[in-house]
């Protein structure tokens, strides 16, 4: 099949990537030259464990192609999939649209044939309407669908979570759009992912239904481990003995300095948006999307009562910036919150990041970037470990002791044994466990 990708961003590129591996032949599609230039000359925008290897391979083998044409790209396409970005508009909270509609505008005075559109981006409900409205009146005499296909991809995990996913959404009531969306996804359809049909209203908001029930998850077991630091139990302990029960399930329950990154926090407002306009409010998305806030801000405070009421004058160690381990991503990190209140407190923040120090530069200031996790220890008043980077789970303890100033640490994900950490003679405070 013949594919037009709208927008080279992460989705875009790793979708394209992965349906290219698949077999199809893929154009993506970017108005930045820049980065047209770059995927050209084989450099990667973004990190993503995997995805160099995958382009490069489905480039040599003519599969993969990039471009600024989207003219060009989707008048050969059966399927072009609109991927470009769709941030909190500012101010209200709402998705902003503006570049979804505009690529809908392009496609349609450039589709020829009998033309699958394909809702990539996450989208509020009825934008899938309006697509075919705008397509439309652009062209009245043209054939096509358009089809809501959510994206269920987490940084760090993507190409994993395309090729291997738990379910596929397709949202269409067009016969002809679905068996182009079959035909497309049938490798993972011979692995036996389910592929579920629905309406394209259903399938708009299951994504939104899924990242809000999973934000909600983590929020729960957040405010467990604050009660849990109350009572004296253990966090992990409750995860793992409510997590086997398989109506509960296991995954998205560890507790940590609260949910970030590029989806969470903004489809979260973006639904508590959609439910309002339509006068059935999600109460308990509203309030998960509350506590989350007011948590990152409170891990600040956590870090200054580990350090003994204050910090003013202190140096403070951060390991970890990024939302999350494995990604350059610093969209709304709790690392941000947590390094802007240990400053107003008075702190000097010293950080170490794998791969996002060079992303932080330009969301945070009066921060001394270190070498490695020790170059960042080294003097330290205390250790906050913020993400936790496979790198910060072997780190040699004794030296890590004597590299501090104070031997302080506190572990935002658990990551360490609080055993192990007394031996060491560490203070060490963690998240709902005993101290
Ligand atoms: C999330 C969803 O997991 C994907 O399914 C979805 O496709 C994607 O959003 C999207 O809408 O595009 P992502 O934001 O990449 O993916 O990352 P997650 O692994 O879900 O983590 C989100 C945040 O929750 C991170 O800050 C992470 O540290 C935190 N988290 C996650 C926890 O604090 N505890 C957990 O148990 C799990």
């Amino acid at each position: 099949m013949r594919v037009a990708m709208i927008g080279a961003g992460y989705v875009g590129l790793v979708s394209g990537a992965c349906f290219a591996d698949f077999g199809h032949e893929v154009c993506c599609v970017d108005k930045e030259p820049a980065k047209i230039e770059a995927l050209n000359r084989g450099a990667i925008p973004i990190f993503e464990p995997g995805l160099d290897d995958l382009v490069a391979k489905n480039v040599r083998e003519d599969r993969l192609t990039f471009t600024t044409d989207l003219a060009q790209a989707v008048k050969s396409a059966q399927a072009v999939f609109i991927a470009v970005g769709t941030p909190s508009r500012r101010g209200d909270g709402h998705a902003d649209l503006s570049y979804v509609y505009q690529a809908a505008r392009d496609i349609a005075a450039a589709m020829d044939g009998y033309t699958v559109v394909v809702t990539k981006s996450t989208v509020p409900v009825g934008t899938g309407d309006e697509v075919e409205r705008i397509i439309r009146e652009t062209r009245p005499e043209a054939e096509f669908a358009v089809v809501s296909n959510p994206e269920f991809l987490r940084e760090g995990a993507a190409i994993a979570d395309f090729k291997r996913p738990d379910r596929i959404v397709v949202g269409t009531e067009d016969e002809r759009a679905k068996d182009v969306m079959t035909e497309l996804y049938r490798p993972l359809y011979l692995n036996q992912s389910p592929l579920l049909s629905m309406s394209r209203r259903t399938a708009e908001l299951t994504k939104y239904a899924a990242n809000a029930f999973l934000a909600t998850k983590i929020t729960f077991i957040n405010e467990i481990a604050d009660l849990c630091e109350q009572v004296g139990a253990n966090v992990q302990d409750v995860a793992r003995g409510i997590g086997l029960d398989n109506r509960i399930g296991a995954k998205f329950l560890h507790a940590g300095p609260g949910y970030g990154g590029s989806c969470f926090p903004k489809d979260t407002l973006a639904l508590i948006k959609t439910a309002q306009d339509h006068e059935a409010p999600m109460r308990i998305v509203e309030t998960v999307a509350a506590v989350n806030s007011q948590r990152k801000r409170a891990m600040g405070r956590k870090v200054i009562a580990a350090c003994g009421g204050s910090v003013r004058g202190k140096t403070v160690a951060v390991l970890g910036l990024t939302f999350k381990p494995n990604t350059d991503d610093m969209r709304d990190a709790p690392s941000i919150d947590v390094i802007t209140a240990l400053q107003d407190a008075g702190a000097r923040v010293k950080a170490y990041d794998p791969e996002g120090m060079e992303a932080a530069r330009s969301v945070l200031t009066d921060v001394a970037y270190a070498r490695d996790a020790y170059d960042c220890a080294r003097g330290a008043d205390a250790l906050v470990l913020v993400t936790e980077w496979d790198t910060f789970r072997a780190l040699d303890l004794s030296r890590l002791k004597a590299t501090l100033a104070a031997p302080v640490v506190v572990d935002l994900r658990n990551v360490y044994r609080p055993e192990e950490m007394r031996r060491h003679g560490f203070t060490y405070v963690s998240i709902g466990q005993p101290l």
